[in-house]
């Protein structure tokens, strides 16, 4: 089911949770709904799941205006951080339980949980209680139990949250895997950009109520549409330069070095802006546009060796091959890709190149 959002807006007294969005979600994908902390994600959810009514705008349910609907006439799977799950039911009467309100006949919604115990890995635990599971184990229930009663949209809050890393990781995938098996379009709220990264088929960024940008995790970080966009994705952080615009180029702040790359329009000299550089695009050795640098660290985190340079006294951490000689304190030479290099706008965040 493709879901179209139009102007949606709400205010909670006179502070507005989220402004005037307009997004569409595919039918069958897995969107990441991402941003930090208070930036609105939930509050979209809950009005996805109808839980919250809106302030202004529509949703749409393909063709059908669901605006107005509460939450049971929507046909959605909800899922929250805290899985609440029925304590006293074994995990079968957990996941039957959507069913039996349904009205479902005994036999046929007991066929229907073994299947999707099936599809969540839990098949052996169906005669145990939640409290008797790993956190992992009882997502699954919790999900399996969203997925019993055939929703056309799963919304997911911060579903891994309570997990430890590495089972969140492992539950993750095992998300992805149950999404793609079970093709329901699927909204997955997250603030941590490589759960985003990692899952879904598209992100929606937003930042304090307003949709930054759209798109695969790719795009938004090969192309982020502004600062907060290419400073929010991608670890370690993108590194950031600071200077102001002269002649058409980046000149560093306090120096008389200065970089040039291609401007999207004409700038105002001493427009202060960020030269904003992934770590992976920092070349050594040299080739064009060489910039001076000084070596002041070098560690390595798993295969990669991470360098710290100085650059016009401000500081850029770089991936360089641990086959290249580096001395601590050393004088180099450096250039930058075009590729993961970005300008802009210091106060405005706009992208200038
Ligand atoms: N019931 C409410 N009454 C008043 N303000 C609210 C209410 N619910 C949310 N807000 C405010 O709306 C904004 C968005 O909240 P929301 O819960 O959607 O953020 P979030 O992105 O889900 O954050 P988190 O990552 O912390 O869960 C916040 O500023 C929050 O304080
Ligand atoms: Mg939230």
């Amino acid at each position: 089911m493709k879901i179209t959002i139009e102007n949606l807006t709400k205010k909670f007294g006179d502070s507005t949770a989220v402004d005037n969005l307009s997004v569409t979600l595919e039918s069958g994908k897995l969107i990441a709904l991402l941003g930090p902390s208070g930036c609105g994600k939930s509050t979209i959810l809950n009005m996805l799941s109808g839980i919250l009514p809106v302030t202004s705008g529509k949703i749409f349910f393909d063709e059908r205006d669901v605006t107005g609907l509460s939450p049971d006439k929507r046909n959605i799977g909800l899922v929250f951080q805290n899985y609440a799950l029925y304590p006293h039911m074994t995990v079968l009467e957990n996941i039957c339980f959507p069913l039996e309100i349904k009205k479902m006949p005994k036999k046929q919604r007991i066929e229907r949980a073994k299947e999707l115990a099936e599809l969540v890995r839990i098949s052996e635990y169906l005669q145990r209680k939640p409290g008797e599971l790993s956190g992992g184990q009882q997502q699954r229930v919790a999900i399996a139990r969203a997925l019993a009663k055939e929703p056309e949209l799963l919304l997911l809050d911060e579903p891994l949250s309570n997990l430890d890393a590495k089972l969140r990781v492992e539950t993750r995938e095992e998300i992805r895997r149950i999404q793609r098996a079970s093709n329901v379009t699927t909204v997955f709220v997250t603030h941590d950009q490589e759960e985003a990264s990692s899952i879904s088929d598209d992100v929606i960024l937003m930042k304090k109520g307003v949709l930054q940008q759209q798109g695969t995790a790719r795009e938004l970080y090969d192309q982020p549409v502004n600062f907060f966009a290419a400073d929010f994705l991608g670890a370690p952080p993108i590194n950031k330069l600071y200077g102001f615009v002269e002649n058409g180029q980046f000149r560093f702040e306090q120096s008389e070095l200065r970089y040039a790359l291609p401007l999207r329009r004409q700038i105002k000299d001493g427009t202060p802006a960020i030269l904003a550089v992934r770590a992976e695009s920092v070349v050594v050795p040299a080739e064009e546009n060489r910039l001076p640098a000084t070596v002041v660290e070098r560690y390595s985190i798993n295969k990669d060796e991470l360098s710290i340079l100085k650059i016009a006294g401000q500081e850029l951490r770089g991936f360089i091959s641990g086959d290249y000689p580096l001395t601590i304190g050393g004088e180099i030479e450096i250039s930058l890709k075009d590729r993961g290099v970005f300008l802009f706008d210091r106060e405005t965040g706009e992208r200038l190149a």
